[in-house]
């Protein structure tokens, strides 16, 4: 075993050890509504749940089985047949319904200053929709402050003080110098971030360099953490934008059509080979595209460590909706990478269910009608970002396990165990199995979910899914151990969810020192040259 594995199988233990330290004491309940932030709350009783969940199908990402599941201070204690308990243990029958982990969500943007605004959820009230909708742990994206990482980070920490639910940080590196470069580590071994976000587009803000992406990918392999990309080339969408101007274009569609798919597929052809270069594993973000995807296929066949997230917008939607006359519903669908040309989504839902994509995000980053209003004269002023954290479960169920395109385990696999893998916190969370975390959910493959503004717990006041209908719905939400979701009724509890810290080197560093030195026995070099003399 080298070194990054056996830290790797140290820090596993760790973190599977401190899976018996206690829940958070709060206790406040919640009544849902419109504006679910807003809600009244009070306290409830302080002696955490015991529930037995009977008689389901409990699915893992490797097995399924029918059996019961006990749940005592918010752990899971028992997956067997036949459990029997005694009094004061609330009992769920979920014959006929599977029993999964909780979705988690790699990739979403709450409480973010972003455009000239701030996105509309907030840690609150964007986790009230991801426990209606079945997720219960989500990774945000920190971003600095001033390109301070631990300004950056502290603000984070305090705008998720209502988190009612699990969350993670990653954190965005927007410049380079000595101090970031010191604050990534102390990120990593203190902070509990194991992942940077670069952007490659956002010119003018968030856009870095060729030359900040290698210095950041270096230290990240330093420090065992995994570099992400949104891969696409910011001067090139620059250019692009100013050619639309000229032509006119000033609308929403103006924005698909300043930043192709080949600007896309570029970007992560270049992340992926400097991440090849500096032997890096490497995770790009949002993959929107053919173009994006075939990269990374490529470099998967070739055996490169690169992971590819879809979001569910890139997954079910299509840029038609940009072309919409009004320019309200037109622009609710503008953000980055763009919503693609049909039969871009139909081939990302192919690649994963083939294995060369792996796990499903949102990107959830929603702005309401007045805020992406900012852009009625302008599409480069439209907020980019859409919703999608209450939404993602049962789009993915209905749109790749009811269309037969991946089965019932591959979709736990790609909704919630592969980012526990990949983010190092599995199989504390990703999994029913005894000592992981109680974060479950219960889904009636029979029932059917409908999608609308009218009855989402976002705070926005559209839904890019408005109308969409489809088969299976989570009937219950545990989180934490707790029932959050049951009879279409949220019960979330400000202040109830907890920071996770994700320790580095996850398995994608396994064999990367190995790697190191092979090649650098293959340089045959330097040459040692004998002194002529004259
Ligand atoms: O449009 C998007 N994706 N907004 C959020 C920021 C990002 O690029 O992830
Ligand atoms: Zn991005
Ligand atoms: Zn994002």
């Amino acid at each position: 075993m080298d070194s990054c594995r056996i830290t790797r199988v140290v820090l596993l233990i760790i973190t599977f050890l401190s899976l018996f330290v206690s829940l958070s004491e709060s206790n406040q309940f919640c009544d849902a509504g419109i504006g679910y932030g807003e809600s009244t709350c009070t306290v409830a009783s302080t002696s955490p749940s015991k529930i037995l969940i009977k008689g389901g199908t409990v699915v893992n990402a490797h097995y399924q089985e029918v059996a019961d599941v006990y749940i005592e201070d918010g752990v899971i204690v028992a997956v067997q047949k036949n459990i029997v308990v005694g009094d004061g243990v609330k009992i769920i029958d979920a014959t006929g319904k599977y029993v999964m982990p909780g979705g988690i969500d790699p990739h979403t943007h709450l409480a973010m200053e972003f455009m000239g605004t701030e996105t509309i959820d907030d840690f609150f009230s964007g986790q009230a929709a991801a426990l209606a909708g079945g997720t219960t742990m989500h990774i945000d994206f920190v971003i600095p402050v001033k390109g301070s990482l631990s300004a950056g980070f502290e603000a984070y920490v305090k705008k998720a003080e209502r988190a009612a639910m699990d969350y993670g940080f990653h954190m965005a590196i927007t410049k380079w110098d000595e101090t970031v470069s010191r604050e990534m580590e102390i990120m990593v071994k203190e902070k509990g971030i194991n992942s940077f976000k670069f952007f490659l587009a956002y010119k003018g803000s968030l856009m870095i360099s060729d030359e900040l992406l290698l210095e950041g990918f270096k230290k990240c392999k330093s420090l065992g953490a995994l570099p992400m990309v949104h891969a696409e080339n910011g001067d090139a969408v620059f250019e692009g934008q100013k050619r639309m101007i000229e032509l006119g274009v000033t609308g929403p569609e103006g924005h698909a059509l300043s930043r192709p798919p080949a600007l896309e597929g570029e970007a992560t052809s270049r992340a992926i080979r400097l991440a090849g270069f500096v032997n890096t594993p490497l995770y790009v973000v949002h993959v929107m595209s053919i173009d994006a995807m075939e990269e990374i296929a490529k470099a998967r066949k070739s055996g490169q460590k690169v992971i590819g997230e879809p979001v569910v917008s890139g997954l079910v939607l299509n840029d038609t909706v940009l072309w919409d006359p009004d320019f309200q519903t037109a622009a609710k669908f503008v953000m980055s990478p763009p919503i693609r040309a049909p039969g871009h989504g139909k081939a990302l839902q192919a690649a994963l269910s083939t294995g060369v994509l792996q796990l499903v995000g949102t990107d959830h980053c929603t702005f309401n009608s007045t805020q992406k209003a900012l852009g009625i004269d302008d599409f480069r002023k439209i907020p980019n970002g859409v919703n999608g954290l209450e939404e993602r479960m049962h789009l993915v169920w209905d749109t790749m396990v009811v269309s037969g395109q991946i089965s019932v385990t591959d979709f736990v696999r790609v909704t919630s165990t592969d980012c526990a893998r990949i983010f190092n916190i599995y199989p504390r969370k990703g999994a029913i199995l005894v000592g992981s975390d109680a974060d479950i959910i219960i889904l009636n493959p029979n029932s059917s979910f409908h999608i609308s503004s009218n009855s989402h717990h976002s705070r926005s006041d559209t839904n890019v899914y408005e109308g969409r209908k489809g088969k299976g719905k989570v009937e219950v939400t545990i989180a934490g151990g707790e029932i959050v979701w049951e009879n279409d009724e949220l019960k979330a509890v400000p202040g109830s969810g907890k920071y996770i810290k994700m320790p580095p080197f996850n398995y994608l560093y396994d064999g990367i020192e190995k790697a190191d030195a092979d090649y650098l026995s293959s340089l045959q070099a330097p040459v040692i040259r004998s002194v002529r003399t004259a």
